[in-house]
């Protein structure tokens, strides 16, 4: 695994995606809602993966009403996907774009907190399938349009709550380390010597629907939106620093 490092501070300059194609998974809410909403306000033109269309509908609505680039809905279950779908969502893109400048794996599957035992068979293969192997097989296809960008950038939303063994992580958790673990391989094969670049990015507790799955207990108050995560997501963009584990949490 790459090292953790602190989000860099530099903020984008208002048009700082302008021109670029930014594909988006998990687009329908939470994180990558708001991911979708800041990049399309810095000038990029989204692509809206996701599971529920009236979310991906209201994310499109939203962008357009405050005068962003007009985006693309791509609706897909990535619990079911094959790979010949993960390698069409790269052909529309090819056909509409000619490349990707942005890949932003944000969507992921979290069932509950769970002993290793007590794991159902389906949550296990679905954590791994959403989380880890549709985020590969993304890469793998789209890697030929973020190389056709000029500075493509691949950055898998993980949570560093998994970095370390701990009980009840459960199917989640591993998932989000081997997703760690891939990204950092990525990076060394695919981003040495070029303007590509393979982060991961965690953002911290944020008070999302999947973050209530885990936490039921929590009071909603302490914890964040999304948006600080979404933003210090776009600084982490922008950055020209080499492939890296970025973590928005404090301290
Ligand atoms: N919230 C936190 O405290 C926290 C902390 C650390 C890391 N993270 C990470 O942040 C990222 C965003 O999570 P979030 O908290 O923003 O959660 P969220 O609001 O629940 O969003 C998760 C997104 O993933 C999509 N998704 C789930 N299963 C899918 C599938 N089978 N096919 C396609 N899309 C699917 C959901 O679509 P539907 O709504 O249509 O199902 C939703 O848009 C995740 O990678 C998560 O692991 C979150």
């Amino acid at each position: 695994m790459l090292p953790l490092t602190k989000v860099p501070t530099t903020e984008p300059a208002a048009d700082a995606l302008k021109n670029q194609t930014v594909l988006i998974t998990g687009a329908g809410d939470g994180l990558g809602k708001a991911a979708a909403l800041q990049a399309a306000a810095l000038g990029a033109t989204c692509v809206l993966l996701g599971k529920t269309v009236k979310k991906l509908e209201s994310t499109f609505d939203a962008i357009v009403a405050a005068g962003g680039a007009e985006p693309a809905i791509y609706p897909l279950n990535l619990t079911g996907a094959n790979w010949g779908d993960l390698a069409e969502v790269a052909q529309t893109l090819d056909t509409h774009f000619g490349r990707l400048d942005v890949l932003c794996l944000a969507a992921a599957h979290f069932k509950t907190f769970t002993r290793m035992e007590d794991i159902e068979p389906k949550d296990w293969l679905e954590s791994l399938q959403v989380n880890l192997t549709a985020s590969f097989a993304l890469t793998r296809h789209c890697l030929p349009l973020l190389r056709a960008a000029p500075r493509g950038r691949v950055l898998y939303v993980t949570d560093i709550g998994g970095r370390v063994a701990k009980p009840f992580q459960g199917a989640y958790g591993i998932s989000k380390t081997a997703l760690e673990v891939m990204a950092a391989q990525w990076a060394q094969e695919g981003g040495a010597g070029s303007t590509l670049r393979f982060h991961t990015f965690d953002p911290g507790p944020m008070r999302t629907a999947t973050r209530l799955k885990g936490y039921p207990g929590e009071v909603l108050e302490q914890t964040e939106p999304p948006q600080a995560a979404a933003r210090a997501l776009m600084r982490v963009l922008i950055s020209d620093a080499p492939s890296s584990a970025w973590s928005a949490r404090a301290g």
